[in-house]
C-alpha cells in the first residue's frame, strides 16, 4: 500500500482505503508486539527525531518505542518556546535537522500548522504528533484501531465525542477519520466548548450529555484543556467549577448507563479524574479500553513509520 502523501500532517483529506490499509498494517504490528518480536531491519540506518515543543509523555515515548522496535536511531529533542520567537526557532530548527540528515521527523507544537510549515522546509518525512487545536492524526488512527478490534468495524457505529471539543485536536482528527469511515459522530459539549462550525462537520451536536450518550456504541471523553483556555486570552471562564462541570459533563456510571450496554469508554490521556471522567468508569475493565489505546498507539506509529519510510525510499 502507499499513502498519497510524503508526510502525515492530518487526517482531513485522507482516503478511506488508505486509512483502512494503515489500520490493517497496524493490526499486524499489534501481533508482532504481543509476540515479543521486533523487526529491527526495517528502519536500520534511518534516523527518527522526536521534536517536541509541547510536553508529552505518552505520545513521545510511543513514537520512541515504535522507532526503536523497527530499528531506527531515535533522538528526542524537547524545545522550550517560552522565551524565544516561535517562528524563528522553527525555521532554525529545520535547517539544523536538514544538516543532520534526519529521515523521519515527529513534531508536536502548540501552534496549529507548525508541522506543515516544517514539512515545506525539511527533507525528512514529517509526522504531526499534535499541533495546537488542529489535528493529532496518529491518535485518531489508534482510536480507530482500538474500536475496530473491539467492535469489528467502524461503519454504522455511533461514537459520542464528549467534553472540550473546542480545544481538542484529538476530536478534530477523530471527526475526520470516523465520518470518512462511515461512523455516526456526535459531539457533546457545553456551548462554550463547542466549535461554532461544529454543525458543518457532518456530525450531530448535543449540549445535553444524557441525550448525547443515549444508545452510543463508543463514549470518547476529552480532557478539559485549561492551558489552552488561559493562553487564548481571558477564556478561562469557559468552564464553571470542576464540580459543576463534572455534574453535567463528567462521565460516571450513571451517565454511562444511558449508552448501549456494551459501549466502550475511551480517553486519549492524560485524564483529569473527577473532572471529565470518574475513576469508577476509567478503571472498569469491562468498559474502559484506555490502556488498550496506549498499546494500539505503539502499533499504529510503527505502521505509520513503516509506510512513510517505504514511500520516501521510493522518492529518493
Ligand atoms: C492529547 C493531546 O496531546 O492532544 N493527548 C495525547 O496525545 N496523549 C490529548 C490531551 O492532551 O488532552
Amino acid at each position: 500500500m502507499s499513502l498519497h502523501h510524503r508526510h502525515l500532517l492530518q487526517i482531513e483529506g485522507m482516503h478511506p482505503p488508505d486509512i483502512g490499509a494503515m489500520l490493517d498494517l497496524a493490526e499486524s504490528y499489534v501481533l508482532l508486539n504481543r509476540s515479543g518480536k521486533t523487526q529491527r531491519d526495517l528502519l536500520r540506518g534511518r534516523t527518527l527525531i522526536n521534536l517536541f515543543f509541547e510536553d508529552s509523555t505518552r505520545t513521545r515515548t510511543s513514537f520512541e518505542l515504535a522507532g526503536k522496535r523497527l530499528g531506527a536511531d531515535v533522538i528526542n529533542m524537547s524545545v522550550s518556546t517560552s522565551s524565544v520567537n516561535k517562528g524563528e526557532t522553527l525555521l532554525d530548527t529545520a535547517a539544523t535537522l536538514n544538516a543532520m540528515h534526519c529521515d523521519l521527523l515527529v513534531v508536536r507544537h502548540g501552534e496549529s500548522g507548525a508541522p506543515s510549515l516544517l514539512a515545506q522546509k525539511v527533507d525528512a518525512a514529517v509526522i504531526n504528533a499534535g499541533d495546537g487545536t488542529h489535528e493529532h492524526p496518529t491518535q485518531a488512527l489508534l482510536d480507530a484501531l482500538t474500536i475496530r478490534r473491539r467492535k469489528g468495524r467502524l461503519e454504522g457505529l455511533t461514537v459520542a465525542i464528549c467534553g472540550d471539543v473546542l480545544h481538542s485536536r484529538v476530536a478534530r482528527s477523530n471527526i475526520h477519520l470516523l465520518t470518512a469511515m462511515g461512523s455516526r459522530v456526535r459531539l457533546v459539549a457545553p456551548p462554550t466548548l463547542m466549535p461554532s462550525q461544529a454543525g458543518r462537520l457532518g456530525v450531530e451536536v448535543f449540549h445535553d450529555m444524557r441525550a448525547g450518550l443515549e444508545g452510543a456504541d463508543i463514549v470518547m471523553m476529552l480532557r478539559v484543556q485549561r492551558e489552552r483556555m488561559s493562553s487564548s486570552g481571558g477564556r478561562i471562564g469557559l468552564v464553571p467549577s470542576e464540580r459543576e462541570y463534572f455534574r453535567f459533563f463528567g462521565l460516571d456510571a450513571e451517565k454511562l448507563a444511558l449508552a448501549r450496554p456494551d459501549a466502550l469508554v475511551m480517553h486519549p490521556g492524560p485524564m483529569n479524574r473527577g473532572v471529565e471522567i470518574a475513576s469508577e468508569v476509567a478503571d472498569d475493565p469491562a468498559r474502559s479500553v484506555i490502556k488498550e489505546q496506549v498499546e494500539m498507539g505503539v502499533a499504529v506509529r510503527m505502521a505509520v513509520l513503516d509506510i512513510l519510510s517505504r514511500q520516501n525510499r521510493r522518492n529518493d
